[in-house]
């Protein structure tokens, strides 16, 4: 059982599901509404105790009904919450997100979260000391999240990073994170190269970036140069929020496998969660996730 350290967000994710997104000044009537889980760190945080990790959650939430209703939701989940700070006068972060057609748009405001500090993550340096992944995100202030790397560094543990939402990176946090698990459109934002295709873009940084591409797979340039392809599992999609969170936390609880088992492994699991609504709605257990790929190779 890997012990997994997910530094990063929590948020209530507030949820339009409509047939189709509207357009900038337009009203329309939607389908159904339902408040759920989420945040990129939170989402994380599940799908990779559903997978069967020892997972430690570093994060925070304000001392509102949806940040007691988010932590009690983790807690059930096995997380363990000891280094989620409750924070006064400031809101839970939420997500307002719209589902039309299996796809997606969000805004996100970030509340507690931008609450979390570099001191917040040194007082988890025994778990991060211990872990053998650490995964963070970038829905956190950057300097939590550099301090995050620079623990992971000091105490030589395996660094995840999920450069979402994507900015150009620092050179030196580049340099800290074992691995980067971009989509194709936040791989060219990191290197601040725009028009260049992915495939240059994966062999700047060989054994550095697994990028995903939705459907098709993910994607990996290894430290000989070597460009790897892992594909999608086809599925009939309801609701792709949270699929690249659930990809990243089964990259995390598999690595001990080694990366193109973690990847074969993290797409289907990407694949199931987009099968049901909801970020956290359709992420796999471990049992559900065997069955799955069982089912790809019979
Ligand atoms: O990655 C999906 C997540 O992004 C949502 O759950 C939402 O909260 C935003 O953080």
């Amino acid at each position: 059982m890997p012990k997994v350290v997910v530094v990063g967000s929590i948020n209530m994710d507030l949820v339009a599901q409509a047939g189709r997104f509207p357009a900038p000044g337009e009203t329309l009537s939607g389908e159904r509404f339902v408040t759920c889980p989420g945040g990129k760190g939170a989402n994380q945080a599940v799908a990779a105790s559903r997978l069967g990790a020892q997972v430690v959650m570093v994060g925070a939430v304000g001392n509102d009904a949806f940040g007691r209703e988010l932590v009690d939701g983790l807690d059930r989940e096995g997380v363990v919450t000891r280094h989620v700070k409750v924070v006064d006068d400031i809101a839970t972060g939420v997500a307002l997100i719209t589902v039309a057609g299996g796809e997606n748009t969000i805004v996100v405001i970030p509340g507690a979260n931008h609450t979390l500090t570099p001191a917040d993550v040194e007082a988890a340096e025994a778990d991060i000391a211990s872990a053998d992944v650490v995964l963070t995100q970038l829905e956190v202030p950057l300097a939590t999240v550099e301090a995050t790397a620079a623990l992971a560094e000091k105490h030589g543990v395996p660094l995840i990073l999920n450069p979402a939402p994507a900015i150009k990176l620092p050179a030196e946090l580049l340099a800290r994170a074992s691995l980067l698990t971009p989509n194709e459109h936040e791989l060219a934002i990191v290197l601040d190269q725009p028009d260049t295709p992915f495939p240059d873009l994966l062999a700047q940084l060989p054994g550095k970036v697994v990028m995903t591409r939705g459907e098709h797979g993910a994607y990996h340039v290894d430290t000989a140069g070597a460009f790897y392809h892992q594909p999608g599992c086809k599925v009939d999609a309801i609701d792709t929020t949270g699929a690249g969170d659930t990809f990243n936390a089964a990259l995390a609880a598999h690595l001990q496998q080694g990366l193109k088992p973690a990847m074969h492994a993290a797409a289907a699991a990407a694949a199931l969660s987009v099968t049901r609504f909801g970020a956290q709605g359709g992420m796999p257990t471990v049992g559900e996730l065997a069955t799955f790929l069982a089912e790809q190779t019979a």
